[in-house]
């Protein structure tokens, strides 16, 4: 774990003591969730989503705040300060996480961005507890920013909070992170409170996306829906008097810290770890590995389908290959996330009853979450990486098993409707939809030679160190930087 989040743990939390900070995080979630122990005992634990480990190093660079909620319902907890940065918690009831969270930004927005995989709910109650909870963040920003200050927003459960911050506070600058995909306009135009979502994220003044793509979405739906004029990246929005103000609406695509990935990969404990985890899986000359929440956009069921047809079609021996996937819990409380843990929990239990022998498994399903360490040592131990989502902003896991690769092999099955796709050109590229072409592209991965995997491994580790988290975030806070001095 890194520093950042180890001195949360070892330190007692100090007063607050919150005064004006010139920048600004929010996010739904603090960088830590609070969870209390059978015996009433209070810990922290890192949140999950790839979010935190993006800013953390940013965060460590600059001192800031960080304003968001700390995982529990009906948690009132005073600001509290950890390694140089203010945490600011902003509280939730239950109802609160029923309609803002697992509601309207995780049963409305989730769906709808990730091209209505799961049929999205549009339920009124739904979107005015987004509204109100918005507003509590957006007051929290701006009761801590310094005068001239930067306030950096962050993904689809927070839209209305740009505007809102300008509202309460036009002297600070304020940039937006979308960490999702945003939907083609045919889509989009299917939520009832499209112009209201639409204004909400023009508040800032730089709107970063994953992808091209995502980008040219989002300006489409602002020319359409609110005709401002669009050119290039720059949106000029009236300003009600006759004159406008730009926003800047562009891709900047997000990585990971790749040097606890190093560090951990050249580990002799770590090394020895993925050795034992080989060993206890019988030794198959070939390891496949799924990292993934437990979510209907990351394509599991296609990929264990794949590969239980792949068994059954002779072209792979269970004595010869394991699939492990790991399947972290999460919004467990969503009907759709409910369903297809049934769902998937029924194929691999039938992959592995028709398959599994006594000595060999067919897939190793866990469905838990892990820490680092325990990811790396996979990560070294899988011969194969399967990514397989229907849909996904970026896709993180893609990037972090290629930073651990640090001896050039290992093959990447990469599906092309992850945001990662863009960058990483060099893996074994899938529709996940064609269930043909991904059993070929697996096949293809297991048997490909070390030359080749070599080749391509070689290349795809260049694009991923030299483009990590921090020339992600410096690149936007350049963007916001020029646009401050416009
Ligand atoms: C994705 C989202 C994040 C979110 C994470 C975990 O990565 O982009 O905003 O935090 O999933 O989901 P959760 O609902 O547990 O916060």
């Amino acid at each position: 774990m890194t520093r950042f989040l180890d001195s949360l743990e070892e330190t007692p939390r100090e007063e607050p003591s919150v005064t004006a900070a010139d920048f600004v995080v929010v996010a739904n979630r603090l960088p830590v969730d609070r969870v209390v122990g059978p015996d009433g005992e209070e810990t922290w634990r890192t949140s999950p989503g790839g979010l935190v480990a993006a800013l953390e190093p940013m965060m460590r660079s600059v001192h800031g705040a960080w304003v968001g909620w700390p995982g529990q319902a009906d948690v009132e907890l005073e600001p509290f300060e950890a390694d140089g940065i203010d945490l600011i918690p902003v509280a939730l009831s239950a109802d609160e996480v029923a309609d803002y969270y697992e509601g309207f930004a995780n049963d409305t927005i989730w769906p709808l961005y990730h091209d209505v995989i799961a049929p999205p709910q549009y339920h009124r109650e739904w979107w005015e507890a987004y509204v109100i909870v918005n507003r509590r963040f957006a007051e929290a920003a701006a009761a801590v920013v310094a005068k001239d200050g930067t306030v950096w927003v962050h993904d689809y459960q927070l839209q209305l909070v740009p505007q809102m911050v300008r509202e309460l506070r036009p002297d600070v600058t304020i940039g937006y992170f979308h960490h999702i995909p945003f939907p083609a306009h045919g889509l989009y135009a299917q939520l009832p409170w499209r112009d209201q979502v639409l204004r909400g994220l023009l508040g800032a003044d730089v709107i970063g996306f994953q992808r091209a793509q995502d980008a040219t979405y989002f300006l489409t739906a602002v020319r359409r829906r609110l005709r401002y004029e669009v050119k290039g990246a720059g949106i000029a929005i009236p300003d009600g008097q006759g004159g406008s103000r730009t926003a800047v609406a562009k891709a900047f695509p997000i990585s990971i810290d790749t040097a606890p990935y190093l560090e951990l990969a050249a580990r002799d404990d770590i090394k020895a770890r993925a050795a034992e985890i080989r060993a206890s899986l019988g030794n198959p000359k070939r390891i496949l590995l799924g990292v993934d929440r437990l979510d209907y956009t990351k394509g599991i069921g296609h990929r264990i389908k794949a590969y239980g047809e792949l068994l059954e079609d002779g072209r792979l021996a269970v004595e010869d290959v394991t699939l492990i996937q790991v399947a972290s819990p999460s919004r467990e409380r969503v009907d759709a996330y409910a369903h297809l843990r049934d769902e998937i929990e029924l194929a691999v239990a039938r992959i592995n009853g028709d398959h599994d022998t006594v000595g060999h498994s067919a897939i190793r399903y866990l469905h838990q979450g892990y820490p680092r360490e325990e990811m790396v040592a996979l990560y070294l131990a899988a011969d194969v990486m399967l990514v397989t989502a229907l849909r996904d902003g970026m896709n993180l896991v893609a990037k972090e098993y290629i930073a651990t690769r640090t001896d050039n092999h290992g093959v990447l099955v990469l599906s092309e409707f992850t945001g990662a796709a863009d960058e990483l050109r060099q893996a074994v590229r899938v529709n996940p939809h064609d269930i043909a072409g991904l059993k070929d592209a697996i096949m293809e991965a297991v048997e490909m030679s070390p030359a080749e995997q070599s080749r391509r491994m070689r290349a795809l580790r260049r694009r991923v160190l030299d483009n990590d988290v921090n020339a992600w975030s410096s690149s936007f806070l350049a963007a916001l930087a020029d646009v401050r001095t416009r």
